[in-house]
C-alpha cells in the first residue's frame, strides 16, 4: 500500500472513529469495533513508519509528509478532518507506537468542539496521541522549508569540497574540520528527506567531476549508512569517507586526471596509485582522529573487490571493510551515471543498478548491492521514463514497498512538448505504466535541472 493509499485509509477510520464517538455511548460496539479497526491499522502502519503525523496546513492535508487530495473517494472523511482540525485551531496530530484502543476511544471523543477539546485534551494526558496548536493560521509545517534547506546543505558541501581537493592540490593548508562539519548537516538533510537530498545526485558536473563525484558518494554513503542502521557516528565516519575517497587523486598530475582521451597503460597504473597517496594526503591533516584513520582504510582500499582482485594488490586473506565496500559500490554507481571524457554517454541508471547486480559476489557485497537498489529502486531518482500514454516522466521519488512503481512526474507531453504536467503514484493510478526508460539528452531534459527548479512541497499526487 502505497503513502496515499495509506493516507486515505488511515483518515477515514478515524473519521468513522469520531463519528461514532459523537453518536454513541463510548462502550457501544459500534465505537469499540471502529477504534479496534482504527488501532489495527494504526500498527500495521507503524511497522513501516516511526510514528503518523496529520498535517493541517492552509487547505491541505498532509499524511506522513504526503498531501492527501480531496477526490470524490474519501472526500467527506478528509474535508470533515480538515474543517476539525481548522476549528479546533489543531496544526498537527501525532500518532506513536503504543496506541490503544481505550486511549484512541477517548481522544476521537474530544472532537466535539473547540471547549471540550481544549479543556479535556490537558487533563487526561494522553501519552500516544500529541497535538500541536496553531499560533498563527499560515505557519509553513517545517518539512516544506526541508527543500528549499536541503539544497542549500548540499551546495554549501559542494562548496567544502571544492574548496579542499582545490587546497590540496594547490598545496595550501586543508580546513578538514569544514568536511565533518558539512557531513553532519548532510545527515540532519537525509533524516528528514532521503529522498530530497538523493534527487540531488543528479547533478553531474561534467567540467567540475572531481567535486560533484567526491559529494554524491558521500551522499549515496551516508544514504546507504543509514538504511543498513548504521549509528550517527558511523554515518559521520562513512561519510566522511565517501567524501574523501578520491582525494588521493590530487597527488597526481592534473594533465592526466584531467586528460581529453583515453589514458596510456602507463597513465593508467599513475591513476592507481591515488589509493595510496589518499593515505598519504589525510596522514598529513592536522589532528588525525577515528574519522582519519577510517577515511585513510576507505580511501586505501576502495577499489577492492570482494572476490580479491582490484587495487592495489593485497595478500589473498586481506577483505574490504564494510565502510570500503559501501563506498566501494556508490563509487561505482556515480561513476557509471556520470558523462565523463572517457565516457560520453553515461549508463542509464536502471543499467547501472543492473551492472551493480550481475557484479555482486564479483566485486561488490552482495547484500549492500540489494540493500543499494531497495533504496534507488528499479527505476532511480530522476530516471527518465516514456509513459504508457506517450508522455515523458521524471521519477520524482520512490514508492516504499512498491520499487518499481515510482512517483513520477509528466514532463513532456505525447507531441514532446513540455508541460506541466501531473504527479503520477504509479502503485495508485494503475491506468499508467512505464513502457520503457530513456535517456533524457533524447529529450533534451536535464533532471538536475528540474529538481532545482521543483517548488518545496511538490508531493501532490494525481489518484486515479
Ligand atoms: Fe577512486
Ligand atoms: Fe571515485
Amino acid at each position: 500500500m502505497s503513502t496515499y493509499e495509506s493516507g486515505t485509509t488511515f483518515v477515514s477510520l478515524f473519521y468513522a472513529l469520531i463519528k461514532a464517538a459523537q453518536v454513541y455511548d463510548l462502550g457501544n460496539d459500534v465505537v469499540q469495533h471502529g477504534a479496534q479497526r482504527f488501532v489495527h491499522f494504526l500498527n500495521t502502519l507503524l511497522n513501516l513508519y516511526s510514528h503518523i503525523e496529520i498535517i493541517r496546513y492552509r487547505d491541505y492535508i498532509f499524511f506522513n509528509k504526503q498531501r492527501l487530495r480531496f477526490q470524490i473517494d474519501g472526500y467527506a472523511s478528509l474535508q470533515f478532518l480538515h474543517e476539525r482540525m481548522k476549528h479546533l485551531k489543531i496544526r498537527n496530530l501525532v500518532f506513536k507506537p503504543g496506541v490503544e484502543k481505550e486511549e484512541i476511544i477517548i481522544f476521537a471523543s474530544l472532537f466535539k468542539d473547540e471547549d471540550s477539546f481544549l479543556k479535556e485534551y490537558d487533563r487526561k494526558k494522553f501519552h500516544h496521541v500529541c497535538v500541536e496548536f496553531s499560533t498563527g493560521d499560515e505557519e509553513i509545517p517545517e518539512f516544506l522549508r526541508d527543500s528549499e534547506r536541503i539544497k542549500r546543505t548540499y551546495f554549501k558541501a559542494l562548496a567544502v569540497t571544492k574548496n579542499l581537493l582545490q587546497n590540496l592540490w594547490t598545496r595550501q593548508p586543508a580546513n578538514v574540520s569544514s568536511s565533518r562539519r558539512i557531513v553532519y548537516n548532510l545527515i540532519d538533510s537525509l533524516s528528514h528527506d532521503e529522498f530530497g537530498l538523493l534527487a540531488l545526485t543528479t547533478i553531474k558536473n561534467f567540467d567540475e567531476y572531481t567535486y560533484n563525484h567526491s559529494l554524491n558518494v558521500g551522499v549515496f554513503s551516508l544514504a546507504l549508512g543509514q538504511r543498513i542502521g548504521l549509528s550517527k557516528k558511523d554515518l559521520a565516519q562513512v561519510g566522511t569517507a565517501g567524501l574523501l575517497h578520491d582525494i588521493g587523486k590530487v597527488s597526481i598530475d592534473k594533465d592526466i586526471i584531467y586528460k581529453d582521451g583515453k589514458l596510456t597503460e602507463n597513465e593508467w597504473e599513475a591513476v592507481k596509485l591515488h589509493s595510496q597517496f589518499g593515505v598519504e594526503q589525510i596522514l598529513q591533516t592536522r589532528g588525525l582522529d577515528e574519522t582519519g584513520l577510517v577515511s585513510m582504510a576507505v580511501c586505501y582500499q576502495h577499489h577492492w573487490n570482494v572476490d580479491g582482485t582490484g587495487y592495489p594488490r593485497r595478500k589473498g586473506t586481506e577483505k574490504p571493510f564494510l565502510f570500503s565496500k559501501i563506498v566501494r559500490i556508490c563509487d561505482s554507481y556515480d561513476a557509471m551515471t556520470t558523462a565523463r571524457v572517457y565516457q560520453p554517454i553515461p549508463y542509464l541508471p536502471h543499467i547501472a543498478l543492473r551492472v551493480l547486480w550481475q557484479l555482486r559476489h564479483i566485486c561488490f557485497d552482495p547484500v549492500l548491492v540489494k540493500v543499494f537498489i531497495q533504496l534507488s529502486g528499479l527505476y532511480p531518482l530522476g530516471s527518465c521514463l516514456e509513459m504508457s500514454t506517450g508522455d515523458v516522466a521524471l521519477v520524482l521519488r520512490q514508492n516504499p514497498g512498491h520499487f518499481s512503481l515510482p512517483i513520477v512526474k509528466i514532463v513532456l507531453d505525447k507531441n514532446q512538448g513540455p508541460i506541466e504536467g501531473p504527479t503520477i503514484d504509479l502503485s495508485v493510478d494503475k491506468h499508467v505504466y512505464i513502457k520503457k526508460p530513456v535517456y533524457p539528452q533524447k529529450y533534451d531534459i536535464n533532471p538536475a535541472e528540474f529538481f532545482m527548479k521543483s517548488p518545496a512541497g511538490d508531493s501532490e499526487v494525481k489518484i486515479a
